[in-house]
């Protein structure tokens, strides 16, 4: 590989959509071109190729990527060399067709895949189009690892489990990430020292179902809460998170670590998705809302000021008003300080997408109502933490001259007005204020 300088590389724009685990992915999409000469850039307009990072989850977010692939065409038109890519849970799902719905795309990349990334840039580089969206057997993640040593932002994300078998009615992820894979323990803690060396102090491990891991360690398997444990033993890591947990992966070992885990923060994403046992099991879930409501009793004895969030589908087929009045109830019940939620959408293929729909104004109508309901919960909580000290770990400037802005335990956005707040550093905040969407506080010294 030539030892290119910078006048002489390409710029790769990468346009990321979806969760957590694209942004994750889009950075070794780059630490990989990175080896094929190539530097990212954060606008389209002088890029060499761009690389679309997508998500198939609800059709909105699919179609987006057709509409603004569309937007290329002028910058294509002037720079007949530049190489339009299609990666993420859509290239998965519509390979093939993404290239006959738009002639302008050269490549197109499933998440399995990614580590052939640059033989496939090098293939569209003699003109030819390329399409990979297999599920090969080698470790993507070995051959994705960049060399990069540059100093980093003081939050990483580290994808340690991928894929899903829970297969939920409504759900595409099984099918664009496949079958559920851990990383191994060596491997996972590898790169978690090396983002501790780059300047990381906070770490979110990821996975579709994060709680299911079970890595590879010595002669047996490790489970989420083991791993937790090893990176606990990390020097220079201060706080550990994950997500996205199911509630029937909530292992004994893994609430514990909630109540005795230095570093583990106190927040935990438990989506439910409804609080009817009628759509729960239409929904395929395996869990009912009685369950789901002892674990959170459980947890919250392990720890009582753990911060809840969840996810909420609202419209799913069949769902009477009585029905979303239990999901109401249960929300009541639980009291989230976070939560997110959709309206219903046909996924084609999904077994929900052959089920009777509900009325669209209704389902509207009852996602306002559930985000009204929410939003007064995340308010209320929020608010209780005037007068409180929290624990800051700064990301960086504020909006405002002089502040500093970063995370608290409970991964509110906190900022402060003070010189001594440095980013990458956490100090100890008392909340003076609650606004919008973040708290003001003062450094103070306990
Ligand atoms: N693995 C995670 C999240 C998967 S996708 C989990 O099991 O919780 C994130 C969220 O998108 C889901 O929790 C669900 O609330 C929502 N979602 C998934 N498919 C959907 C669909 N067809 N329509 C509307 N929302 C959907
Ligand atoms: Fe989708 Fe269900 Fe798997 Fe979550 S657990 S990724 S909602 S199929
Ligand atoms: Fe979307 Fe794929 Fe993530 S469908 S939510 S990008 S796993």
């Amino acid at each position: 590989m030539a030892d290119n300088t910078t006048a002489d590389k390409k710029k790769l724009f990468i346009k990321t959509y979806g969760c957590q685990m694209n942004v994750y992915d889009s950075e070794r999409m780059a630490e990989a071109m990175g080896g094929a000469g190539y530097e990212t850039t954060d606008t389209p307009d002088d890029a060499d190729m761009i690389l679309l990072n997508t998500c198939h989850i609800r059709e909105k977010a699919a179609e987006k990527v057709y509409s603004e692939l569309g937007r290329f065409k002028g910058l294509k038109a002037d720079n007949p060399d530049l190489k339009i890519g299609v990666a993420g849970c859509v290239a998965q799902a519509e390979g093939k067709e993404i290239m006959r719905r738009q002639p302008l795309v050269d490549l197109v990349v499933g998440p399995q895949a990614y580590h052939r990334l640059p033989e496939m840039e090098a293939k569209t580089q003699q003109g030819v189009k390329a399409l990979d969206t297999d599920f090969p057997e080698e470790d993507k993640f070995e051959k994705l690892k960049g060399r990069s040593k540059a100093k980093r932002a003081p939050t990483a994300f580290l994808t340690v489990q991928e894929g899903c078998d829970k297969f939920c009615a409504f759900c595409v992820v099984p099918y664009t990430r496949g079958a559920e894979v851990s990383r191994p323990v060596d491997r996972v803690l590898t790169e978690a020292r090396d983002l501790v060396e780059r300047g990381v102090r906070e770490i979110t491990l990821l996975g579709q179902n994060v709680n299911a891991y079970h890595g590879a360690h010595n002669s047996g398997d490790m489970t989420l809460a083991g791993l937790i444990w090893e990176l606990n033993k990390v020097d220079g890591l201060e706080r550990i998170r994950f997500t996205t947990s199911h509630p029937n992966d909530m292992m004994d070992d893994l609430i514990e670590a909630h109540g005795s885990c230095d570093k583990l923060m106190p927040y935990l994403h438990l989506p439910v998705q409804s609080g009817s046992n009628k759509i729960l099991k239409r929904m395929n879930r395996n869990h009912d809302r009685e369950s789901y409501i002892k674990l959170i009793e459980r947890i919250r004895a392990a720890r009582p000021d753990i911060l809840l969030s969840g996810d909420f589908i609202v419209g799913f087929p069949e769902e009477t008003e009585q029905d979303f009045q239990d999901t109401m109830d249960l929300i009541e019940e639980v009291k989230y300080g976070q939560a997110f939620s959709f309206k219903y959408s046909t996924r084609p293929g999904t077994p929900a997408a052959e089920r009777p729909l509900v009325d669209d104004a209704e389902a509207s109508e009852r996602l306002y109502r559930l985000q009204a309901l929410i939003a007064q919960q995340q308010r209320a909580i929020q608010d209780s933490m005037v007068g409180r000290n929290v624990n800051v770990l700064f990301e960086k400037p504020g909006r405002l001259e002089g502040q500093m802005v970063g995370k608290s335990e409970y991964l509110h956005a906190v900022h402060v007005a003070d010189a001594n707040a440095k980013i990458g550093e956490i100090k100890r905040v008392r909340i003076v204020e609650s606004e919008r969407n973040s708290l003001g506080g003062v450094l103070v010294s306990d």
